[in-house]
């Protein structure tokens, strides 16, 4: 009898520990990820945001001299960036999708404006 009762606990540890990995990645899933990025004539800092399938981001954008634009190429994010000491701009995108995005500045800033970029990589 005693043999048939551990084996029965033996059995049902698993599923707690899967039902227990569940509960963490789904409330990691509804925190956001704080991603801060800087904007300045003609560059965003950083160029490179790489993140998980899934992943709630939420950009905070700032600029360090004039409004820029923040657009992610192929979804609906196109938003400003104030000018410097202006505040700044708050934006959700959650990263469902796997590839890499470009990113591009969509105002007008000056003579480098078309090659203010950086890239989203979603794994
Ligand atoms: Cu920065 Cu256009």
């Amino acid at each position: 009898m005693r043999a048939v009762t551990i084996l029965c606990l033996m059995l049902s540890m698993p599923s707690l520990a899967g039902a227990r990995s569940d509960t963490r990645v789904a409330r990691s899933q509804d925190q956001p990820k704080v991603i801060r990025i800087s904007a300045e004539r003609f560059a965003f800092t950083p160029g490179e945001i790489v993140v998980d399938k899934g992943t709630t981001i939420e950009f905070h954008l700032t600029s360090d001299d004039t409004d820029h634009g923040f657009k992610i190429v192929g979804t609906d994010v196109n938003v400003e960036i104030p000018k410097r000491r202006r505040g700044e701009t708050v934006v959700k995108y959650v990263a469902d999708t796997e590839g890499e995005f470009v990113i591009e500045c969509s105002r007008p800033c000056g003579a480098g404006h078309t090659a203010m970029k950086a890239v989203l990589k979603v794994k």
